[in-house]
């Protein structure tokens, strides 16, 4: 209890680090404090490692840069002007993304597939019927072929319709046919793969088929078949072409292919055009 005014009240002896020591009844209030300033500690703690979380990606970059030289290409790729865009223009990502979800579901189908005349109908049926999850990666991997199918004739028509074939991008344009034509290659040397009659039959006709073509087609034939007749090594040689030379070559066009996007940006859409023709007819008269 206070009864003396304050100046002559008792003051109590200060501790060594200069704060007033305690009284009785005064632990409560010193603990509250201590916890507070633990607390305080805590958060400056959580703080200077949020901050140095953040700084991890700056130095990993930077630890990069310095050993690759890739900062310039970097900044020119991130922060080059893009025109005002719609929907038509996702469809190359869109065939893209089509291309990595078969690559990534393909690795998976070839860790059970067996590439040979007598195995590869029963490793397509245990895939099927037994394998955790395997009936999903199949039939994603099989549709997502004809999705890709699909998507990359829109995005040529979307190419084709907004001029992007023309100066200077000639050469985009062709790599696109041959990545079109490789797209065609991996739906006929995946549709031999399962090895049932209908595979098998329709691969007969597809070979025959190339067979007829003028110059080539009888050699190009007998490559695919790996001799006159279908024989053992006519899957295996589908297998591989399938699963590492077409899938290489179509990973490297698509680098180029991209490449040259960002280099050369894209086409403006056609009434972005007219409308600039029309602007600057009018300043001419
Ligand atoms: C695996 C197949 C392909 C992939 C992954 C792919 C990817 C892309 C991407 C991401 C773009 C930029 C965005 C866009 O304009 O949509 C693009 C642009 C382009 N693509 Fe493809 N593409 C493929 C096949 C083709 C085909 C078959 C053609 C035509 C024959 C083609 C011709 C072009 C052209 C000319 C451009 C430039 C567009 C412009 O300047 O506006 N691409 N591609």
């Amino acid at each position: 209890m206070k009864l003396l005014p304050g100046p002559l009240r008792r003051r109590r002896p200060a501790e060594p680090d200069g704060r007033p020591a305690a009284v009785p009844g005064d632990g409560d209030l010193r603990r509250g404090h201590d916890a507070l300033v633990r607390e305080r500690e805590k958060e400056a703690e959580r703080q200077r490692r949020r901050e140095a979380a953040l700084e991890v990606p700056i130095s990993v970059a930077g630890w990069l840069d310095e050993r690759t030289g890739l900062g310039p290409f970097m900044r020119g790729l991130l922060y080059r002007k893009v025109p005002p865009s719609n929907w038509f223009y996702t469809l190359g990502s869109a065939t893209l993304f089509a291309f990595l979800s078969q690559a990534v579901t393909g690795v998976f189908l070839a860790m059970y597939y067996r590439p040979s005349a007598t195995e590869a109908y029963t490793s397509v049926q245990h895939i099927t019927n037994d394998v955790f999850l395997g009936q999903l990666v199949r039939g994603m991997h099989k549709w997502g072929a004809t999705v890709m199918m699909i998507l990359i004739f829109l995005h040529l028509g979307r190419t084709f319709f907004f001029g992007a074939y023309k100066y200077p991008r000639e050469l985009n344009w062709i790599i696109g046919v041959v990545l079109l034509v490789l797209t065609m290659v991996m739906g006929l040397t995946g549709y031999l793969l399962p090895f049932d009659q209908r595979s098998f039959w329709a691969t007969v006709v597809a070979v025959n088929l190339n067979s007829s073509g003028p110059i080539i087609g009888p050699y190009l034939a007998d490559f695919l078949r790996g001799g006159a007749e279908f024989g053992a090594t006519t899957i295996s040689r589908f297998y591989a072409i399938h699963m590492l030379l077409v899938p290489g070559l179509m990973a490297a066009l698509i680098g180029a292919h991209l490449y040259l996007v960002v280099k050369l940006g894209v086409t403006a859409p056609p009434w972005m055009k007219a409308e600039k023709a029309r602007e600057l007819a009018k300043e001419e008269i």
